[in-house]
């Protein structure tokens, strides 16, 4: 038997033969590596620029990378995707690896306790009641920016007690910019001018001068005044005077930029496509929508939701929306010592790509991989579903550490909005899966709203 698994010939830094890879795939990344599965099997290697890449779909393989063996992986530095995430992140809780990354997750574990966490309900309540005024029946809305907006607004109140109000479209836009960034943004220097570039930097300075505003608006406090605080932000100020390694014992201005920045777009970004790619489905599905409503009008009967109320078929519908849509679709690992992945030795400094949203649409464990059934995470049937096969927030020691956060948001965002709306797409409106940083409706989610 070979040492290495099945797969494609080598990519050389031959630069026609690395464009023409790089259109293939940015095309439509899901596609490609679709083929690749049929044609090689549940994990297939390759060489990509002289570093060998293992890329599996196999639940078993996902466990082993993430859970079992997830001590001799670590996240990706150099590459583009490494780097795109970097030159604008900088290095905070999804970027960083070893002591650096241990110190600041146990930092920051405490603010997404559940006792913490059930305190911001009636925060994500209030915002989602205020977006109703937006989404005025008979009109015809951009239903992923509301849901961009309001998961902001949500992650900036309850994490930093800021309101963004004022710097909601430039920090939108800024964002916007970074998700859309070509290769060359990422890779040239910031002061080659081309408009790419440009784009880029304009984007990080408006960003650092929103987040570096509210870092030094924040310290003006005295320690006492910031210990009466419950948000994030008081508390890394707070806590990071305990933090080694800076000069006066606490974070540094620009440690504090990279976490915030890091919370802020992970915190909102993901549950947002999350919760605009359940519209869709509900749109799609009114069978289940009805059983949504009959649900909540079961369990709160008018009256606004909180975080007491049980609403189990809210939470499969999101679930199972996950799952079809997982909002981050691979998880790249490199190995820092050989490791062996589903029988196939892994070398040190190999690169591995685990393709959740392949795990999720795989008809061994997900029988009709397609079609949207909530009833999958009823606890009987979900016993039958072997361990990797779904893991739309990763898993081990860098599982998701907003998880919670975003389940209990998104189920009172639905819950809320749902009581009162419901969405149709436009006639004619293409919806069409756009993967990037996250996975993304192509032209947006163009819906008519409804009064319920
Ligand atoms: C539906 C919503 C969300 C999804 C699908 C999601 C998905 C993920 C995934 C797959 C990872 C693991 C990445 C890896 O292993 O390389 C991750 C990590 C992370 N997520 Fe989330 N996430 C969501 C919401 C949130 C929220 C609300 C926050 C914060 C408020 C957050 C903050 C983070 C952070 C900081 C990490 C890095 C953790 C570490 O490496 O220690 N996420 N998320």
């Amino acid at each position: 038997m070979s040492l290495v698994p099945p797969g494609p010939p080598p990519v050389t830094n031959n630069p026609f033969g690395l464009l023409k890879y790089a259109r293939a795939f940015r095309e439509d990344p899901i596609g490609f590596v679709g083929r690749r599965f049929e044609m090689y099997g549940d994990m297939y290697s390759t060489v990509f620029r002289g570093v060998p890449l293992y890329v599996t779909r196999h639940p078993a393989h996902i466990h082993q990378t993430l859970v079992t063996s997830g001590g001799s992986f670590m996240k990706p530095e150099q590459g583009l995707g490494a780097r795109q995430i970097r030159r604008f992140l900088g290095t905070g809780l999804v970027t960083s690896n070893g002591d650096f990354w241990r110190q600041q997750r146990r930092m920051i574990n405490p603010a997404f306790g559940r006792k913490r966490i059930e305190a911001f309900g009636a925060i994500m309540v209030e915002k989602s009641k205020a977006i109703l005024d937006r989404l005025q029946p008979g009109t015809t809305r951009e239903v992923g920016a509301d849901m961009m907006a309001l998961t902001l607004n949500i992650v900036a109140k309850t994490l930093f007690d800021h309101d963004p109000t004022h710097d909601q479209d430039r920090v939108a836009s800024a964002l916007d910019a970074f998700r859309n960034s070509s290769g060359a943004a990422n890779i040239l220097p910031s002061w080659v001018p081309i408009p790419s570039v440009r784009r880029m930097n304009h984007a990080l300075r408006d960003i650092d001068d929103v987040v570096y505003g509210l870092i030094d608006a924040r310290r003006t406090e005295s320690d006492a005044a910031l210990a009466t605080r419950t948000d994030l932000l008081s508390a890394l100020l707070l806590a990071s005077s305990e933090t080694p390694g800076t000069s006066d014992g606490r974070m540094s201005r620009k440690e504090l930029r990279d976490e915030l920045l890091t919370l802020f777009l992970a915190g909102h970004e993901t549950t947002s496509q999350a919760l605009t790619w359940t519209w869709y489905l509900l749109a799609q599905h009114p069978e289940i929508e009805a059983r949504l409503h009959a649900e909540l009008d079961d369990v709160l009967g008018g009256r606004w939701p909180s975080v007491a109320d049980a609403l189990p078929f809210t939470d499969r519908v999101l679930l199972e929306s996950m799952r079809l849509f997982p909002p981050v679709t691979t998880v790249a690992r490199v190995a820092t010592e050989p490791v062996e992945i589903g029988g196939w030795p892994v070398p040190k400094g190999a690169d591995v790509i685990v393709w959740i949203y392949w795990a999720h649409h795989d008809a061994r464990w997900w029988p009709e991989p397609e079609r949207f059934d909530p009833d999958r995470f009823l606890p009987e049937r979900l016993a039958q579903v072997p361990e990797g096969a779904y893991t739309p927030f990763g898993a081990g020691q860098r599982l998701c550490i907003g998880k919670h956060f975003a389940l209990m948001e998104a189920r009172l965002i639905l819950a809320t909005i749902a009581q009162r709306r419901r969405f149709r797409i436009e006639p004619g409106h293409r919806v069409e899966k756009h993967v990037a940083v996250t996975m993304s409706p192509r032209y947006g989610m163009r819906m008519a709203v409804e009064a319920r």
